[in-house]
């Protein structure tokens, strides 16, 4: 990936920090926006997954909506220049601050994920003399087959508006004349590689929007959520996710009438773009004989090996021409979870060699921490390093 290409751009600067590879950014962004608009097909960032500026004024420029989780991220994509026609707003405990925010600036949809709060927006929304545009979060009981930390649309997950409850809520929405439902919302998890999952998740919304119809209810659109995955086991041959066939499957499946089909996507957008760049800083070898390396990075810089035992590609990149051993790769922290890898094989590692750690774009910089008081490792960005290489020419 990219940190092997321009290691010797990489030899003078300070560890930790992240490296974002723009032109593969750029890329992959191209290849999201030609297959989904193949079939009219919106498309929202999920902001969670990476919220760098740059990256973001990427995305921007890509004419993508957005997807957001709090009202700081909806806050966020308004003032970053992003039309609030094309802002999405999920999340399972929206305070009436934050839909006091979407509503006056007439965000696209609130994704409600209760019949709760359905009531609460319709009163807020009452108050402030609006009318709040509703897209209702289903649950629709579809296993990811992903870790269970990243799955949440199973049947007793927190997330969503349970299937046994729709009857009662839509007889309550009789009632509330401040809530428009203008779509039904999904989202089942993530990390998920197996399109038998979507064309599943299809069939579950095929059945749900047939329902609606049938209830009276004229939606507009329907939205499926993000989840697909990336490679990480090995993201040199497939840097950019397959989106034709991903597209392609909610093609071949979905029936949902005249609804335009709106999707929310993160990992596989900016997942394979970024790389948590380290030194090693120390080696050792443990009373049963395990070589191990620490890092000068930890779990408060990538936390997904620790959360979720997620096995991200690890490559020495100052290995060439050294034999390989097998090596436990430990982080800083004082945690005995703070493991990149527990068992990997690399080109024998020694004090001071620069070590990336792949795909790291989703979920990596933004679930940073300060625990052990650690800075926030920064990002760099390969576009910028190049000028500045250039300059210094
Ligand atoms: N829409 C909703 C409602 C979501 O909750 C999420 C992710 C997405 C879209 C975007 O999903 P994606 O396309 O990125 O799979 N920190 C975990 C992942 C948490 C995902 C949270 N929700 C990880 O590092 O694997």
């Amino acid at each position: 990936m990219l940190s092997s290409t321009i290691k010797e751009r990489l030899d003078g600067l300070r560890t930790p920090f992240y490296l974002y590879d723009m032109g593969l950014l750029e890329r992959t962004l191209e290849q999201v926006t030609r297959h989904s608009s193949r079939y009219g097909y919106a498309v929202h960032y999920a902001l969670k997954a990476n919220f760098e500026p740059r990256i973001f004024e990427y995305v921007r420029r890509f004419g993508l909506g957005v997807d957001c989780v709090s009202g700081n991220e909806v806050r966020y994509a308004i003032e970053s220049g992003f039309p609030p026609s094309g802002i999405v707003y999920a999340g399972v405990g929206k305070s009436d601050a934050e839909m006091e925010y979407g509503l006056r600036h007439d965000i696209f949809a609130f994704n409600c994920e209760s019949r709760q709060e359905v009531g609460v927006l319709n009163g807020i929304a009452a108050r402030m003399g609006k009318v709040a545009n509703v897209a209702l979060r289903i649950n629709p009981d579809v296993d990811p087959e992903s870790h269970r930390y990243i799955s949440t649309g199973q049947a007793d997950s927190k997330f969503g508006i349970s299937y046994r409850e729709i009857s009662e809520l839509t007889a309550e929405l009789g009632e509330m004349r401040n809530v428009r439902v203008s779509g039904l919302h999904f989202h089942i998890g993530s990390q998920i590689r197996n399109m038998a999952v979507f064309a599943k998740l299809c069939r579950r919304v095929n059945t749900l929007y047939e329902w609606f119809a049938a209830a009276g209810f004229s939606l507009g659109h329907i939205n499926v959520g993000g989840g697909l995955g990336v490679n990480y086991e090995d993201p040199e041959t497939e840097p950019i996710p397959d989106f034709a066939t991903y597209f392609g499957t909610f093609h071949k499946n979905l029936r949902v009438g005249d609804c335009r089909v709106h999707f929310e996507l993160g990992r596989s957008i900016v997942g394979q773009c970024g790389e948590l760049v380290s030194r090693v800083l120390f080696t050792k070898t443990t009373a049963g004989g395990r070589n191990v390396a620490i890092l000068d990075t930890s779990m408060t810089d990538l936390v997904r090996p620790a959360l979720y035992q997620a096995r991200h590609s690890i490559e020495n990149l100052d290995g060439a021409g050294r034999a390989a051993r097998e090596y436990i790769i430990a982080g800083t922290a004082c945690e005995t979870s703070d493991i990149f890898r527990d068992e990997v094989t690399l080109p024998e590692l020694r004090r001071g060699d620069l070590v990336a750690i792949k795909s790291t774009g989703a979920y990596g910089s933004v679930m940073a921490s300060r625990y052990n008081m650690h800075d926030i490792a920064p990002a760099v960005f390969s576009d910028t390093l190049v000028r500045a290489s250039l300059r210094g020419l």
